[in-house]
């Protein structure tokens, strides 16, 4: 086990990383068994399960929906919450418990908890139940570890420092229509509360045209949709030599045609006006946003690192509605960061009220071990930290309410992805500026871009009909 010193994170080697290409071990060792994987987190983890599945697919395990069928049972966890951990180790408790019934069940848990020392030590002291633990550097290792799965617990975690090991197109993807490509791992913000930069390491670009053969490739299979993904999305290339930023990339990817190009997470410092300039150019790239602000008080943002003020946000925040015709603009808010006063927070409102965004996540400041943040006083009563919540949350709903209401009778395209639960009668699918419409259509439309009229328009959602 070799996992980092969060002490000395900030010091990060700047030696250049190597992108290790792996050919994945293909075998019939395993064939008849059955895995089950539960996926907590980011894009970023569920793109990682669809590698995990890939690979165990290779070995012969076939995938089952409920832990109670499985031979294996991965948890792929989140570090980004104290709730996260408490989830975890609820599920983990369940499966323990089935382990005493069926005693051949392996147990592996992985994700940024993984990467966390002190989740660590708390497996080794109380969980030894669990077959294996493997972190977010070490994916491309799982068929090895369980080829030589030895008996007890197995420790698996990799620095964060490290190269980065792709396995070509062994994902397992969940849609046959839209797709995730990583574009960069890690992140070097650093902003004061965030865990990210210690459970993912440092930022590693990947080489543009190993992405743009990624894309190229699913254009081929037939993807409508791809979505470039990464912790600090508009970072890529700072580390690169030679090749290209973020806005150069889009335009490349944009060049390929693939339909529709979405992108997440943007960082507002990273923010460029040759970004603006190529979304606001190519049709193929999607109007949608996701721009998190996380406070609207500048002392706020001061204490969290971000690296802009509330002034800089709402300038880049106009620059795109203004230069992106229709644009769609989502964020991430955080309450209760330590010390936030009454005055700190109605700043984040008053941001909110002059951005009306379409949709926000929002979440109450939970405190990460390890990170500037946990040493900061925090002594809000969480009693106020969730009535900010409420009062936020009531807001950022009205506002994607009146968003939803100016698509009323318009008509609109939508990637039909999938059948509605609901309604059999229905397929559901995102407009370019990801607004949920559930379409009343013929089932053989999935998978295509319809013109839907919108019929209604809810907090959340749009209805539709399918316009010939
Ligand atoms: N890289 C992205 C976000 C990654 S984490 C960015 O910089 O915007 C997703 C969201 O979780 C963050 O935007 C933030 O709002 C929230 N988050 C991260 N750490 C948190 C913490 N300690 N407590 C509460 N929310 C947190
Ligand atoms: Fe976390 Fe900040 Fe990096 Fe986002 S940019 S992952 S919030 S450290
Ligand atoms: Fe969670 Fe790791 Fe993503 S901490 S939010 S799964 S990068």
């Amino acid at each position: 086990m070799n996992l980092p010193d969060m002490k000395q994170a900030k010091s990060r080697n700047k030696e250049s990383v190597e992108f290790i290409y792996t050919n994945p071990v293909k075998t019939d060792k395993f064939s008849g068994k059955k895995y089950f994987i539960k996926t907590y987190g980011c894009q970023m983890n569920v793109h990682d399960s669809e590698e995990i599945s890939g690979l165990l697919e290779n070995l012969g395990f076939n995938e089952v929906n409920t832990e109670l069928d499985a031979d294996i049972i991965i948890l792929n966890t989140c570090a980004i919450r104290e709730n996260a951990h408490d989830k975890v180790f609820g599920f983990l408790g369940r499966c323990k418990h089935l382990k005493k019934e069926k005693k051949d069940v392996k147990i592996i848990l992985c994700g940024c908890m993984a990467q966390e020392r002190s989740v660590v030590d708390e497996i080794l002291e109380k969980h030894k139940y669990i077959d294996l633990v493997f972190g977010t550097h070490n994916i491309h290792e799982l068929p090895n570890y369980l080829m030589n799965l030895g008996e007890g617990l197995n420790v698996e975690v990799k620095s964060n420092e490290g190269n980065v090991f792709e396995v070509g197109e062994s994902f397992k993807r969940d849609s046959k229509y839209t797709a995730w490509v990583n574009i960069m791992y890690g992140c070097d913000k650093f902003c004061t509360y965030c865990i990210v930069p210690f459970t993912r390491g440092k930022e590693r670009s990947r080489k543009s045209r190993d992405i743009l053969r990624e894309v190229e490739c699913l254009k081929e299979k037939g993807y409508k949709e791809i979505t470039l993904l990464g912790q600090n999305v508009n970072a890529y290339g700072n580390d690169l030599v030679d090749d290209l930023n973020f806005a150069e990339l889009l335009e490349s990817v944009a060049k390929t045609g693939i339909e529709r190009i979405r992108f997440v997470t943007s960082h507002p410092w990273n923010f460029t006006d040759e970004m603006i300039d190529i979304i606001a150019k190519y049709e193929n790239i999607m109007p949608y946003i996701h721009l998190p602000l996380q406070s609207g008080s500048n002392r706020i943002l001061k204490l969290m690192g971000r690296r802009y003020t509330k002034e800089e946000y709402l300038n880049l925040y106009n620059k795109i509605k203004t230069r992106v015709k229709n644009a769609a603009i989502t964020t991430d808010i955080i309450v209760g960061f330590p010390n936030e006063t009454e005055e700190d927070f109605l700043d984040t409102l008053n941001v909110v009220e002059e951005c009306k965004y379409d949709g926000a996540f929002t979440f109450i400041y939970s405190k990460r071990e390890g990170t500037p943040a946990s040493k900061m006083d925090d002594s809000i009563p969480l009693s106020i930290k969730e009535e900010r919540l409420h009062r936020l949350n009531e807001i950022i709903n009205s506002h994607s309410n009146l968003n939803n209401q100016k698509y009323l009778n318009t008509i609109q395209k939508v990637l039909l992805v999938g059948k509605s639960e609901k309604d059999e009668n229905k397929l559901y699918g995102y407009t370019e500026t990801m607004k949920l419409v559930n379409v009343t259509c013929d089932k053989s439309l999935i998978g295509t871009i319809a013109n839907v009229k919108i019929t209604e328009a809810k907090s959340f959602s749009l209805d539709g009909v399918v316009e010939n």
